[in-house]
């Protein structure tokens, strides 16, 4: 968590630009970028109010139908989503876990108190066995967070040991009697978790240090080697990236970054998930386009300290961080999600895309229940958020190859005498072949036409997604669990130019025909 200036601000350099009535979207096609990693599309999962625990997780004596305890409604949907990675188990509360009390029989494993999220008890019944097999049933890659902050070297050496050696090591024996002969297949681990804040309040030089002292350890077999994270900053600070690649790069795969968008850009009071006015749309929209700027920033650091792009730079938590729901506890994080969630989703994915080259994995926090979430549970029941069908919406861009894009005529999305774009493009040819665009309107009171051009290819139609509403905060409900969802949409060229109109506040995603 960090506070941060002004979003708008920030941007108020665009409000001199003026508005047009038609953009033009170019895409050279002939000049294929880097493959946007689909791990960019990663979810994240801890144990923090009932993201786990009653959303995920219902334990098998539960009458809500699920297997081997996870709940078989959740896990349908984020199989359908085609999640492929899941970091676990934290976050704040992965520098204060201690992998040995979740293995073993359940009844057996000790109860703690999770001290970060709302003090309630740990039972521990999610442990490492439980997530791999989530993980294994959603066909998705393993992103495990050590313990640093009150962790030792040698805790953190053996659960790597314990998931990943085979053959003769009494580690590898005591997962067999557990449950799981065969290692685990972990494919990220990180060291810590927000050093600079409740990872240990550190400042990157000593954080650096005991990145490198403990992974001095931790070892793995070569054809399980998980690529090892280093925790790094946040925002506009980039300090992080700078001492960690510079002295640690020898041993990472990836630094990690953490951005969270709040409307008001203010950790007392961020601003209400819905019944929200426009100038929290706005400052919303303002604040989550930062992101290009911290990620173009890091990069440039990067890019001195590591020139041959050996070391990802992984935002492995962002999303919206709004005030809690009125009546929940507050340590849950429980917030209401909305088309604005959807809209802010698919800016960051059209900003990850663009920086495809380092930025090769990113987790959206958090999975159900937390934050930015794709479920809500109640109990028995379920529901998809307008985030979910962002995400299920941009499924055709994971592994996908980025194309340049430009938009000429950009109109502005103005308020108060600052402004953001109003539209961001991107597109990629898919795995099948096919050329994907996606198109957003930051602009919740009007529609744009986006005329099309992609050189040395004919355009005749499109054919895709479009998700919208007449409300900025529409959202789905336990009654009206269908009121927000993509809708279907195509349109074909006219007198050899291919126009197609973003509604207001919306999302859309479509393959170009020929
Ligand atoms: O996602 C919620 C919390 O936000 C995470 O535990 C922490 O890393 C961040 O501050």
């Amino acid at each position: 968590m960090h506070a941060f200036k002004s979003t708008v601000l920030a941007l108020g350099i665009l409000a001199a630009l003026p508005s047009f009535a038609q953009v033009s979207l170019t895409i050279d096609a002939a000049k294929p970028g880097p493959v946007i990693n689909k791990n960019v599309y990663g979810q994240f999962a801890e144990h923090l109010g009932t993201g786990i625990y009653e959303g995920l997780w219902v334990g098998t004596d539960s009458k809500i139908p699920n297997t081997r305890g996870w709940r078989k409604d959740v896990v349908g949907a984020l199989k359908a989503l085609h999640v492929p990675l899941v970091r676990w188990p934290g976050g704040c509360f992965a520098d204060e876990y201690h992998w040995r009390d979740g293995i073993g029989p359940r009844n057996k494993r000790p109860v703690k108190v999770n001290t970060n999220w709302g003090g309630v008890p740990e039972n521990n019944a999610v442990g490492t066995h439980e997530f791999f097999d989530l993980v294994e049933m959603l066909g998705a890659d393993a992103y495990v967070n050590g313990n640093l902050g009150t962790g030792t070297p040698q805790e953190m050496a053996e659960w790597v040991e314990y998931m990943t050696s085979e053959g003769k090591s009494s580690l590898a024996e005591l997962r067999a009697k557990n449950g799981h002969p065969a290692p685990f297949k972990v494919a990220y681990f990180a060291v810590g978790n927000e050093a600079w804040g409740c990872g240990g309040n550190m400042k990157p030089e000593y954080y650096t240090s005991l990145y490198n002292h403990y992974t001095t350890f931790v070892k793995a077999p070569p054809n399980n080697r998980p690529k090892l994270i280093a925790s790094g900053g946040t925002g506009d600070d980039t300090a992080w990236t700078d001492v960690l690649s510079r002295d640690a790069g020898r041993v990472t795969d990836g630094i990690s970054f953490h951005y969270y968008t709040l409307p008001t850009g203010k950790w007392d009071k961020k601003g209400a998930a819905i019944g929200f006015p426009e100038s929290e749309w706005f400052s919303t929209m303002a604040g989550t386009l930062r992101m290009d700027d911290f990620i173009r920033k890091n990069v440039a650091v990067l890019d001195k300290n590591d020139p041959k792009k050996k070391i990802g730079f992984y935002v492995d938590e962002w999303g919206t961080w709004y005030d809690v729901e009125p009546g929940t506890n507050p340590g849950f994080l429980f917030q209401r999600n909305t088309l604005r969630d959807a809209v802010v989703a698919a800016l960051n994915f059209n900003i990850f895309h663009a920086h495809a080259d380092r930025v090769r994995m990113t987790n959206i926090a958090q999975m159900v229940n937390v934050l930015q979430a794709m479920i809500i549970t109640d109990k028995d029941k379920m529901l998809l958020t307008p985030t979910y069908y962002a995400f299920q919406m941009y499924v055709p861009f994971q592994d996908a190859t980025s194309l340049p894009v430009t938009l000429a005529n950009n109109t502005t999305y103005g308020m108060n005498g600052q402004g953001v774009p109003g539209i961001s493009a991107s597109a990629a040819r898919g795995k099948d072949g096919k050329l994907y665009v996606a198109l957003v309107n930051t602009n919740p009171a009007q529609a744009t036409d986006v005329t099309m051009d992609v050189p040395g290819q004919a355009v005749a139609s499109v054919r895709g997604q479009v998700l919208t509403a007449e409300a900025m905060d529409a959202h789905n409900t336990f009654d009206k669990p269908q009121a927000i969802k993509p809708a279907p949409f195509s349109a074909s060229a006219a007198g050899g130019k291919m126009t197609v109109k973003v509604p207001a506040k919306a999302v859309m995603v479509f393959a170009v025909e020929g």
